[in-house]
C-alpha cells in the first residue's frame, strides 16, 4: 500500500473505502457522494416530483419564517449560524425574515467546502445587501467551535441545521452532534431543525427511487468519485440502485447492488475487493422522525422544543428549540 503521494482529500477516500470495502458488510459514507457531479446530481433530486423534502421545507419557511425568526430572537438581536452552506432559496427565506425584524443580521455558514462556501456567501451578498455573510471552513461533524460571542453580547444565536441533514446520522450520532451544538450555545440561543417525517412507504420509496433515474445516478457517482480519486476500476454500470424502508429502524437505506460476481482494483489503497453477485454496498441512511422522536432527541441533547411547523400533510417538520439553562444538560442515551 503507497499513501505517500496521496492528497488529504485522496487520503480521507482512500481510509473511508478502505474502513467500508473490507468490511464483512460493505459500506460507504454518504459524504462521498458529495464531488463536483454529485453535487450537482443531488441539486437535480431536490427538483424532482418524487422528491417532496426540498420543496416542502421551503413551503414551511414561505409560511412560517417570520414566526420561526421572532420565536428565536424574543425581542433580541439574532446572529445565524448554518450548519453547511445554505443552498440559497431555503436559508434565504430565513435571511430575509431575520432582515425584516432588525435591519441587518449577520449569517455564518459553517462548511467544509470552501467552494461551496464562496458559492454561498455570493449568492446571498448579492440576493440580499444586508445580510454579512461570515463564512467559516469547518468539519461540524467531528469539530463544531462556534467562534465565542462578545462578552455580555444581548445578541442571541440561531443555528440552522435544515434540509433533513440530521437524517445521514445514526440516533447516536445525531444526539453526539446536537451535544456538541449545545455546547457551544449560550441559554435561551435557538436550534431550527429541520427533519423528514415518518409517511407512507409508497411515498418514501419513490422519493428515493425516482422514475428518471437521478437518484440511481446519484447513488452510482459515488463509484464514479473512487474511481476518479483513486484509480479504481468501478463500473457503475454493474450494480444496481437500490432502496429499502427499514421501518424497525425508522430510516430507508440506500444500497448498490452488483449485479455478477466481480473484482474491482482500487491502486491507491492497494486494494482488490471482490464482489458476489447480489453482494450490496450499503451507501446511506436516511432517518425519517417523528415529532415525539425529534423532541425526545432535541431533550437529550440538552433543547427544550418550542415549536415544530409542518406542511398540511404532515410530511416534514421544522423544529424551534431553544438551549436550556447548563444544569438542565442531563445524560441521556440511546434516543432517536
Ligand atoms: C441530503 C441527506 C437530506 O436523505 O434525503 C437524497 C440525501 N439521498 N436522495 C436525503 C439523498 C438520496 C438527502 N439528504
Amino acid at each position: 500500500m503507497n499513501i505517500t503521494h496521496l492528497s488529504a482529500e485522496q487520503a480521507a477516500v482512500a481510509d473511508a473505502v478502505q474502513q467500508g470495502l473490507t468490511a464483512v458488510s460493505k459500506s460507504l459514507p454518504p459524504w462521498l457522494f458529495y464531488d463536483a457531479a454529485g453535487s450537482l446530481l443531488f441539486e437535480q433530486i431536490t427538483e424532482l416530483p418524487e422528491y417532496y423534502l426540498t420543496r416542502v421545507e421551503r413551503g414551511i419557511f414561505a409560511a412560517h419564517a417570520r414566526q420561526m425568526l421572532a420565536g428565536a430572537a424574543q425581542g433580541q438581536r439574532l446572529s445565524l449560524w448554518e450548519l453547511g452552506a445554505g443552498t440559497a432559496s431555503k436559508t434565504g427565506l430565513l435571511l430575509r425574515a431575520a432582515l425584516e425584524q432588525q435591519g441587518r443580521v449577520v449569517y455564518h455558514p459553517i462548511d467544509v467546502s470552501e467552494s461551496a462556501l464562496a458559492a454561498a456567501c455570493r449568492q446571498i451578498e448579492r440576493s440580499l445587501p444586508g445580510v454579512q455573510v461570515v463564512p467559516h471552513v469547518a468539519d461540524y461533524t467531528r469539530n463544531l467551535v462556534l467562534p465565542a460571542a462578545a462578552a455580555a453580547s444581548p445578541e442571541r444565536r440561531l443555528v440552522l441545521y435544515i434540509g433533513s441533514s440530521i437524517g445521514n446520522f445514526s440516533p447516536q450520532e445525531a444526539l453526539a452532534l446536537l451535544r456538541s451544538v449545545r455546547r457551544q450555545l449560550a441559554p435561551q440561543d435557538g436550534l431550527l431543525l429541520g427533519t423528514d417525517l415518518v409517511k407512507d412507504e409508497a411515498t418514501l420509496l419513490a422519493a428515493y427511487d425516482d422514475t428518471a433515474g437521478v437518484t440511481a445516478a446519484f447513488n452510482r457517482n459515488i463509484l464514479l468519485h473512487i474511481n476518479r480519486e483513486l484509480g479504481a476500476d468501478f463500473h457503475p454500470e454493474r450494480f444496481a440502485h437500490r432502496v429499502r424502508w427499514n421501518a424497525v429502524a425508522s430510516r430507508m437505506e440506500i444500497y448498490l447492488e452488483s449485479l455478477a460476481a466481480q473484482r474491482v482494483r482500487i491502486p491507491a489503497t492497494g486494494l482488490e475487493i471482490s464482489f458476489t453477485a447480489g453482494e450490496t454496498i450499503h451507501t446511506e441512511n436516511s432517518y425519517k422522525f417523528t415529532v415525539p422522536g425529534a423532541q425526545r432527541l432535541l431533550e437529550a441533547a440538552g433543547f427544550t422544543l418550542r415549536t415544530t411547523w409542518m406542511d398540511r400533510r404532515n410530511w416534514f417538520g421544522v423544529h424551534l428549540a431553544q438551549a436550556n439553562r447548563a444544569e438542565q444538560v442531563r445524560a441521556v442515551s440511546g434516543m432517536q
